[in-house]
């Protein structure tokens, strides 16, 4: 299936680092304001040696079209195709929509192992960029195995508060960033990421990003909280 984005953004094979912001379901990057919200943020390329992807509600995915500059990836895909199947997201309706991305298996939205290890098969078939979260180390380990490009750790109890993973878990994120290497995989992590040196110490413990939701989204001003994540100067 032919890919096809919006945004020109490197593969996933360059040593880009990536920050995923998680925009979840919350008021104020959700819907009737998420157009708004959108407008604010920075361009998926706005900064040297980093990816950024919008991780967009369902509903809010359409504003790929608006906003050719901001990478969108979806909060959840299925690994069906088309057909008879109500309520699902298949990676083909992405792909054809501009859409090369996803996170699955989010805490906040669970599937079986089932699902994840089809959803990975087909993503790689399709080029398409599947973002696996694990919520612990066997988790990582399982997800690299089965072939994930890019596994998500996150520890479901540091998840929207003010303790970061890369303060609670630093021998976790190593482990983790070893396993992932080992399997030809990129490891991120996130949970309660909202500065510069939650970022740094993740990457200096070997991730290559953050998955970030409320430290950017209930920010004052969600496009400095951003800029701040990656940028030493504004800390
Ligand atoms: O998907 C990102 C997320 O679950 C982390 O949330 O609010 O701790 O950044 P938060």
């Amino acid at each position: 299936m032919q890919r096809y984005t919006y945004v020109k953004l490197a593969s996933n094979n360059t040593n880009d680092n990536i920050l995923i912001i998680n925009t979840k379901h919350y008021e104020k990057s959700t819907g009737v304001r998420a157009v708004s919200f959108f407008a604010n943020l920075p361009e998926s390329n706005a900064f040297k040696g980093w990816q950024i992807h919008y991780a967009a509600g369902p509903y809010d995915l359409h504003l790929a079209k608006q906003f050719p500059e901001k990478s969108f990836y979806a909060q959840h895909v299925d690994p069906n195709g088309y057909g008879a199947y109500t309520g699902k997201i298949s990676m083909e309706m992405l792909i054809e929509t501009g859409i090369h991305g996803s996170l699955i298996n989010h805490s906040e939205f669970r599937v079986g192992f089932e699902v994840i290890d089809k959803s990975i098969h087909k993503a790689r078939d399709l080029n398409f960029d599947l973002v696996v979260c694990a919520e612990n180390l066997e988790e990582v380990s399982r997800f690299a195995q089965s072939g994930a490009r890019l596994v998500a750790y996150e520890p479901p109890e540091l998840i929207g508060g003010n303790i970061s993973v890369s303060t609670a878990k630093p021998g976790i994120i190593e482990k983790a960033a070893g396993i992932c290497e080992k399997n030809g995989a990129r490891l991120i992590v996130g949970a309660g990421i909202k500065t510069y040196v939650d970022i740094s110490t993740s990457l200096k413990l070997g991730a290559c990003g953050g998955l970030v939701a409320s430290g950017v989204v209930l920010a004052s001003n969600p496009s400095i909280a951003i800029t701040s994540l990656i940028n030493k100067e504004l800390t």
